[in-house]
């Protein structure tokens, strides 16, 4: 074992003792096969000839890893060379590519007359002057990777490679901005918000701003001032670990890392966009589509399309049928290919309109080969349709024309029988978007330089209610959230606490969907704390938490952001018959609530007792994965939940009995309120109603009645359930809502009990023990 682990030092060392120096003096050469590269003093980097095909590309890698990783590499967009080539640095300091003949390349940037070359340990490759002055170095001119002590300033930008074979120049860059955005986008598109697919920043910076990397991981964005002004990461562990950030072949930028005793892969520390693997544009090419499948990319083609190169997904698609040139619309129809975005490329567009009359307008329209349709707008297309994918939550629907299925003579024929049409289609097509380029050129003129200017702008603006993915809550002013709900235009529920309002934020990343919830009864001297509290809330991650992602602390506005649950509450899913959920999916359900007041309870950094747990706070993502929402308000607001559930029989709804006795307030009432929040998961109903039979009307006692007499198939109308498990999450159910709370079980055991780890003893009548308080 031992060896296997220290292998990487062994190969270290060995370097190392070969290699002492590490100013390279001219007169020296590499070749592809014997003394291939240059080493850094420590071996852990070296410049040199490197694999790349079936031939050889100069680069820097990481020479003291078993698996070389290129960071570098030199004029990565010419060909490979063949082994017979030489790397000189000439007697008069240029370093050149010689080939077996005698003909040599200058390799592109290296300016002439170098005094020495020398491979840092940093990885950075340097030209020295006569005075050992840096007078070119490789940080300068970066490819597809950033390494720490390395700068990209405004301007700068890394471009991703083909794929992780060939380092050519990919379809994607990270530009630092003249705006201090760090940004990402296809390349060959304009920089423009429409475009970007990612990054970070914040609003009201200078063109100072810079990307930094520490030797600890610690990646950073840091303004002229000093000032750091967002963290991607806080750094990790420095010792005997190596960092890079690299931009991917799929244009999700990642920062790795390397444990230098481990002799495992990079492992993957930090990246963004960090929401969908789709969103990098053009993933799928031209007239595809991105899906997200368990975390992978998957294209489609548009109906009637298929892909250019089955083997190489990107490439795209084109139709496997030549589209009439008459545009008779009996021979075509529109086939809709829903909750998709694109490109905006419309040439015409008509409001007010309906889906079957945006692809009417569109059938009747010769130049139309597809449309969007997306709240009552139709914007005509003409293909090719760019930068497509799926958005499950957009309403997006793009029409596309296709043939009949019924294939007619001219409408849809496969294309080998008709290259006379193809042919004509594509000078017709050529000709006229000829004619449009030449038209465009004509009128727009200085427009071009405007939209540039006003470009960054657009992003400066939308960076006023920026949220980062990885930048814990943020402050907002309240205009700002005005701005974010469009004027607190839809409410989306009203709650104890306040109102809850949709919006809509720009998150670095594209729109994400928020709640904004507007606070009304902030106690007066919680006041200071108001901003605190945010914090302790901000810090909590919890899959079964929502998550709090700004707060508004402005005058006498206070208001929360959270993410957007689409799927309603926890009440509406159990309470609405048509919404049944089966038992095994109500029982996934009561654990993951478990889970969650289970880390509020232990495992956050401050204790939060939560104070109003119940179907109402427990929200249901897409997923209808449980998230509970209103913790950490407790504290802050007035507990005025002890009066709203007191029902005239003494039921005590989900409010604990110490909270009626003046008795100090423990965690033990939420798992009181996760009790009946329990049986309520367990019979779909809720804990008081009066429409039942008097015996039944309230929960907790129709439970325990059932409980006793042996009749626990009623609790669940006989649905077909697992007998031992009813009883069991009965039982937890009941020892929950006991009125001694010193004698309900912890959040951990109520976890244990639920997923059938421990023995649960039989509970005593929620009552029992009422006497002896
Ligand atoms: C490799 O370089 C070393 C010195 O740097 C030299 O002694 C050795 O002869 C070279 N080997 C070959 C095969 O050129
Ligand atoms: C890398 O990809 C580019 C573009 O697809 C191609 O032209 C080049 O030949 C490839 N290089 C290698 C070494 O495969
Ligand atoms: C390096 O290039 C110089 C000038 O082009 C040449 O004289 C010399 O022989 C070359 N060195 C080797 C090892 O080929
Ligand atoms: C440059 O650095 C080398 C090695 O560190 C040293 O031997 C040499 O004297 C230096 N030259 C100058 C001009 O400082
Ligand atoms: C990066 O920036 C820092 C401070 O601005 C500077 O000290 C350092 O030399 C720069 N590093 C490189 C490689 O340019
Ligand atoms: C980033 O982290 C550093 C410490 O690593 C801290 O000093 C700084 O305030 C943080 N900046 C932001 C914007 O969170
Ligand atoms: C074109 O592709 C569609 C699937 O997208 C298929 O149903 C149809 O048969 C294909 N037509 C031809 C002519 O290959
Ligand atoms: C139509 O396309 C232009 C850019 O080509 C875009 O600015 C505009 O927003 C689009 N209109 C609609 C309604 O999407």
């Amino acid at each position: 074992m031992m060896p296997i682990l220290f292998f990487p030092f062994l190969l270290l060392s060995a370097i190392f003792a070969q290699q002492g120096q590490s100013l390279v003096k001219p007169g020296s050469f590499l070749t592809p096969t014997t003394n291939s590269s240059w080493p850094s003093p420590s071996g852990l980097y070296a410049f040199g000839f490197y694999k790349q095909g079936n031939g050889y590309a100069v680069g820097i890698f990481l020479a003291g890893l078993p698996q070389k990783t290129v960071v570098w590499t030199a004029d990565r967009d010419k060909p490979p060379v063949p082994a017979d080539s030489k790397l000189n640095f000439t007697t008069d300091g240029r370093l050149v590519l010689q080939s077996a003949q005698g003909a040599e390349t200058g390799l592109a940037s290296f300016p002439e007359g170098a005094s020495s070359v020398s491979m840092l340990d940093t990885g950075n490759f340097v030209l020295l002057n006569s005075a050992n002055q840096t007078v070119w170095q490789s940080f300068g001119f970066p490819t597809d990777t950033f390494l720490p002590t390395q700068n990209l300033s405004h301007g700068q930008a890394l471009y991703s490679s083909i794929s992780e074979t060939n380092k050519s120049t990919g379809i994607f860059l990270v530009l630092m901005q003249e705006d201090g955005w760090l940004a990402m986008y296809p390349v060959g598109t304009p920089y423009t918000l429409d475009y970007g697919y990612g990054g970070l920043g914040i609003s009201g910076q200078k063109n100072d701003v810079v990307l930094q990397l520490e030797a600890d991981g610690h990646l950073y964005l840091i303004n002229g001032a000093g000032t750091i002004i967002v963290n991607m990461t806080d750094g990790y562990l420095a010792k005997d670990v190596v960092y890079r950030l690299t931009i991917d072949p799929d244009g999700i930028l990642r920062l790795y890392s390397h444990d230098m005793n481990q002799n495992g892969d990079w492992t993957i520390k930090w990246f963004n966009p960090n929401n969908d693997v789709c969103m990098p544009k053009g993933l799928c090419g031209i007239n595809g589509y991105c899906v997200a499948i368990d975390l992978q990319v998957g294209c489609n083609c548009l109906p009637q399309f298929e892909f250019v190169n089955k083997e190489e997904k990107s490439s795209g698609c084109q139709r496997n049928f030549t589209i009439a040139e008459s545009c008779k619309s009996d021979i075509h129809a529109m086939e809709p290919v829903p909750n998709t975005v694109w490109e905006n490329n419309n040439y015409s567009i008509i409001i007010s309109t309906t889906q079957d009359n945006c692809g009417e307008a569109c059938l009747q329209d010769c130049n139309c080969e597809a449309a969007l349709f997306k709240d009552g707008v139709c914007t005509k297309q003409r293909l090719p349709l760019r930068f497509g994918r799926r958005v499950h939550t957009d309403s997006t629907v793009a029409l596309i024309k296709v043939g009949k299925s019924t294939p007619t003579i001219d409408g849809y024929l496969p294309k080998e029988s008709k290259k006379e049409h193809y042919r004509l289609d594509i000078l017709i097509v050529g000709v006229s978007l000829l004619a449009f380029a030449l038209v465009v050129l004509a009128i727009s003129g200085i427009a071009v330089y405007r939209i540039r200017v006003w470009s960054y702008k657009v992003i400066s603006n939308h960076g006023n209610t920026v949220l980062g993915e990885d930048v814990a809550p943020k402050s907002f002013t309240y205009a700002q959230l005005e701005k974010v709900t469009g004027g607190f235009k839809e409410e989306l529920g009203r709650g104890a606490f306040g109102t809850v309002y949709k919006g809509a934020i720009w998150n670095g990343v594209g729109q994400r969907i928020v709640a904004v919830k507007r606070l009304d009864k902030l106690l007066a001297e919680r006041e200071r704390e108001f901003q605190t509290e945010m914090k302790v809330i901000g810090r909590t991650h919890h899959k079964n938490l929502v998550r709090l992602l700004g707060y508004c602390h402005d005058g006498p506005n206070r208001l929360l952001v959270y993410e957007y649950m689409s799927n309603g509450s926890l009440a509406d899913v159990l309470f609405t018959p048509q919404k049944q959920l089966s038992w095994n999916e109500r029982m996934e359900i009561a654990r993951k609530i478990a889970k969650g007041i289970l880390y509020l309870h232990e495992e956050c950094e401050s204790q939060i007792i939560h104070c109003d747990v119940k179907p109402q706070n427990i929200l249901m993502d897409a997923h209808r994965c449980p998230k509970i929402s209103d913790f950490g308000l407790a504290k802050l607001l007035k507990a005025d939940q002890t009066k709203t559930f007191t029902d005239i029989r003494g039921t005590k709804g989900y409010v604990a009995p110490e909270w009626h006795r003046k008795l100090p307030v423990t965690v033990k009432v939420d798992v009181y309120s996760f009790g009946i929040v329990l049986l309520e998961i367990i019979c779909c109903r809720k804990s008081v109603d009066h429409d039942r039979p008097e015996e039944e009307a309230i929960l907790e006692e129709w439970v325990y009645q059932c409980f006793e007499s042996g009749e626990l198939g009623k609790l669940v109308n006989n649905e077909e359930v697992d007998k031992k498990q009813l009883e069991r999450m009965a039982k937890v159910g009941l020892w929950c809502i006991l009125d001694e709370p010193s004698l309900r079980p912890s959040m951990k055991k109520v976890l244990l009990m639920l997923e059938g780890t421990v023995d649960i003893p039989t509970p005593p009548s929620p009552t029992s023990f009422l006497s002896a308080i």
